[in-house]
């Protein structure tokens, strides 16, 4: 390995559900990992805690906020690469604090984008981008109620949403990630830059602190266990395709290790056609696995809320072969296991004799 490759893998949210398990995945092939972040989400100190005692010195934590240039431009000077999933993740929260949003998520990624230009030009940066940049997407007279999930009625959609279809942000957490997004894009076509967006649709998988407001497939599985009411916005019919995080991470690195033909491309990045499912269809699932039901009440549909939403993972395969490969029970079982002996019973009954 030379000097440059030894130059650790920056990921700003590398504490959080994904940057933790992308860390986790660089570490375990041996590479150091710098992670910047500012430990905001709640949850997420246990997830440091966890790559330093799995990794030790392979790992480095700087608390600091994207916000703030200067720590930022200290960590980029020192990356050999640079993943960028450090944000404000709640479409609820950037509806009631626009600005904070706005802040973290499109002056962040700018600040990344210019440490980058300005002090390591060189270094690939991976961003983490969302499906609601493409809005809402269909009308409720082209989708149809099939058992207990939504289809589109149009044929154009059978494969998922393609990379083509076209941006239409919507919620303040639409528009400042879409923000972030055009100019990650952009900054390969102006600067050079290797630059490659990451559109994720639904992610879920252990060390996600799942909540009403971010990480619902979490969020759902705990319900089941801690036997609390479930909150379903909308009618429950909404479709969306789920992505075992461990996939998530393999396509990640994928793009990482073939830069030189990934830069200044944009993939959609989900669980595709054959994960796709509703909200009521995982309750199902969850009751299944865990063997409780679990009570729900229904509430509104929230700003943004897509009834359908599924991946055309094509370009991404095609560009790297790179495909899902865990199923939604096996991914359940896993997630369920992580939450189970972090907040189950014989957790709470640990917590209690200690
Ligand atoms: N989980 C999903 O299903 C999903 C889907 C689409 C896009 N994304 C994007 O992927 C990224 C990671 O999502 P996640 O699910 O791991 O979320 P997460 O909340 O678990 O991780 C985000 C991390 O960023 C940190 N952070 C927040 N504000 C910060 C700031 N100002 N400065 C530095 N660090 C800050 C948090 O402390 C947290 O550790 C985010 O950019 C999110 O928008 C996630």
């Amino acid at each position: 390995m030379n000097e440059r490759d030894n130059r650790p893998v920056l990921i700003t949210g590398g504490c959080g559900f994904i940057g933790c398990n992308l860390a986790d995945r660089l570490a375990e092939r041996g590479e150091r990992v710098l992670v910047l972040d500012n430990l905001a989400r709640s949850g997420v100190r246990e997830n440091a805690q966890w790559l330093k005692s799995r990794h030790g010195d392979l790992i480095t934590i700087a608390v600091a906020d994207v916000r703030d240039p200067i720590p930022v431009i200290d960590a980029v000077r020192e990356a050999r690469a640079v993943l960028h999933l450090a944000a404000q993740v709640a479409v609820t929260d950037s509806v009631s604090d626009p600005a904070a949003d706005f802040e973290i998520n499109a002056r962040g990624t700018l600040n990344v984008l210019e440490a980058v230009r300005l002090h390591n030009s060189s270094a690939p940066v991976v961003f983490a981008s969302t499906n609601k940049v493409y809005g809402r997407l269909i009308e409720d007279s082209e989708i149809a109620l099939t058992g207990r999930r939504y289809t589109p009625t149009s044929a154009l959609l059978a494969d998922g949403i393609s990379e083509n279809a076209p941006l239409d942000f919507y919620s303040p957490y639409g528009c400042s990630k879409g923000t972030a997004d055009q100019y990650v894009h952009d900054y390969a076509r102006v600067y050079g830059l290797q630059t490659v967006v990451m559109r994720m649709s639904c992610i879920y998988g252990p060390r996600q602190f799942g909540t009403e407001d971010q990480g619902w497939i979490a969020h759902f599985l705990l319900s089941a266990i801690q036997s609390k009411t479930l909150t379903i916005y909308g009618d429950g019919y909404q479709v969306r395709d789920a992505l075992h995080v461990s996939d998530a991470a393999a396509a990640w690195l994928a793009v990482l290790d073939r830069i030189a033909l990934a830069r200044g491309r944009v993939y959609n990045l989900g669980g595709g056609r054959s994960n796709a499912i509703s909200l009521r269809e995982l309750i199902d699932h969850i009751t299944e696995l865990t063997g409780q039901e679990i009570t729900c009440r229904f509430a509104d549909w929230r700003p943004g809320d897509q009834p359908w939403y599924v991946t055309d993972t094509r370009a991404l395969s095609a560009a790297l072969g790179w495909a899902p490969q865990v199923s939604i029970t096996e991914g359940l079982r896993s997630l369920h296991t992580w939450l189970d002996s972090r907040f189950g019973a014989a957790q709470g009954n640990r917590e209690a004799l200690a």
